[in-house]
């Protein structure tokens, strides 16, 4: 999904932030204040769901200087993006991740979530799903499967459809994900 070389135009690492349509994902301009703090550049995918009012898509285009990445190029055209040094999914919702684990890239989001492992970055999850949905045995089995290909996860957030910014998401916990080794 990126360009095959990894490292940004600044010569920094590149990380690839996947945005999901839960209700937090309104403060996910911290997440990309934080990474940037720590010297990553970054670009942002976000699922078409996610792109339909769930954050302020001009604020994180301003924030990262480059375009959200929700829909597949058209053959022919530039990969906008560098290939990843590390992919941070962020808020992460039971659909995604249960689609992700089964392997159905039916958006460029998904699909490129896919295709991390088998590149080789570290990989860090934020979930927010409440606890009715995670319940569910698809889900406890997809978390199973993402952690044996090595996917790290933060702690269980449930989130609801008000949270917004809310401060109990500790967005930066997605970025310590990825120094753990
Ligand atoms: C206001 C609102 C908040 C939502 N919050 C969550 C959430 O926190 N977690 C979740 O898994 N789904 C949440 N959903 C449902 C997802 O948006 C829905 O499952 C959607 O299909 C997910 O698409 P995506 O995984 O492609 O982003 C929410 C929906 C709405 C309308």
């Amino acid at each position: 999904m990126g360009d095959g070389e990894p490292g940004g135009s600044k010569g920094a690492p590149f990380l690839y932030v996947v945005v999901c349509a839960a209700g937090v994902a309104s403060g996910v301009g911290a997440l990309i204040d934080a990474a940037l703090r720590r010297d990553w550049e970054v670009g942002v995918f976000a699922t078409p769901v996610a792109m339909d009012g769930f954050f302020d898509t001009a604020d994180v285009e301003a924030r990262t200087g480059r375009p959200i990445r929700s829909a597949w190029r058209r053959p022919g055209e530039p990969r906008p993006f560098p290939a990843p040094d590390a992919v941070v999914v962020a808020p992460a919702t039971f659909n995604t991740v249960n689609k992700w684990a089964a392997g159905l890239a039916d958006t460029l989001a998904v699909a490129t979530l896919c295709e991390a492992c088998g590149l080789g970055v570290p990989v860090g999850v934020l979930p927010c799903v409440s606890d009715a949905l995670a319940s569910h045995p698809a889900y406890r089995a997809s978390l199973d499967r993402l952690r044996g290909m090595g996917v790290r996860f933060g702690d269980p957030y449930e989130g609801g459809a008000a949270a917004g910014g809310d401060r109990r998401f500790h967005w930066e916990r997605a970025l310590d994900l990825l120094e753990r080794r």
